[in-house]
């Protein structure tokens, strides 16, 4: 059973691999970012309170996610094994994580430079009810606009405006980076293995990199 969690900045291509991996490894994704998006566009009661944190670029709470999450592994699907896609992000949504009994297998940090996040948001387009992804340049979708699958728009994310994913790059390293020594620690004891990948390569060479390892 593989129990995998993706770490990495805004950007960094961690859903493009996710749907990668999840295809390989036979496993679903449990994306928070595209269940909270979910919430927000269904217009319930979570997504009316998380609306603007999301816009904004802030974090959700703790309580939040860790709900959502022991929600979702309810589900049969993930009785084989869940490819974990920004989340945890904070240090006590590990320790939720860790409470809940599930055993990591694997954690991939995928880095990019600051810099080149910012070029590559201004072209991601993102089909919204699927959470499948798009960059205009690097990852361009079959006829320009267009989900592949459905044939619906694709759009552009409120929280992909510049100043924006700088405030979610911010958060990133404040919040979320820490992980990364939480989890290499833990792989020191032997309990996971933890890696790290350029993800500045192409797709289909992060891609390759990360397979090779699984
Ligand atoms: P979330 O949706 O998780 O956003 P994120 O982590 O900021 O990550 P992104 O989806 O922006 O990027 P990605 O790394 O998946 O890259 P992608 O593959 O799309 O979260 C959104 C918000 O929800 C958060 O800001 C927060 O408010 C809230 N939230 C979610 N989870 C939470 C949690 N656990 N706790 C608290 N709050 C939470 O790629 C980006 C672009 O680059 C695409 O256009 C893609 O085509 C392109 N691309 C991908 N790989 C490459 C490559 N190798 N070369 C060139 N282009 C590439």
């Amino acid at each position: 059973m593989n129990n995998i969690i993706l770490l990495g900045p805004p950007g960094a291509g961690k859903g493009t691999q996710a749907d990668l991996i999840c295809e390989m490894c036979d496993i679903p994704k449990i994306s928070t970012g595209d269940m909270l998006r979910e919430a927000v566009a269904s217009g319930s009661d979570l997504g009316i309170k998380v609306s603007n944190i999301l816009d904004s670029g802030g974090l959700v709470s703790d309580d939040i996610i860790g709900s959502l999450i022991k929600e979702r592994l309810t589900k049969p699907d993930c009785a084989k094994g869940s490819l974990f896609d920004g989340v945890p992000r904070t240090i006590g949504q590990a320790e939720q994580l860790a409470d809940m009994g599930i055993n990591f297998t694997h954690v991939i940090e995928i880095f990019v430079e600051d810099e080149t996040i910012v070029n590559r948001m201004s072209g991601r387009r993102v089909h919204p009810s699927s959470g499948r992804n798009y960059h205009i340049d690097f990852n361009p979708p079959k006829n320009e606009g267009i989900d592949d699958e459905t044939g619906e728009p694709l759009i552009l994310r409120e929280d992909d405006k510049p100043d924006t994913v700088l405030k979610r790059l911010n958060v990133y390293h404040e919040q979320t980076k820490p992980l990364t020594d939480f989890y290499a620690n833990l792989s020191n004891d032997g309990s996971l293995m933890f890696f790290k990948v350029d993800g500045s390569k192409t797709v289909d060479q992060v891609f390759n990199n990360i397979s090779s390892q699984i």
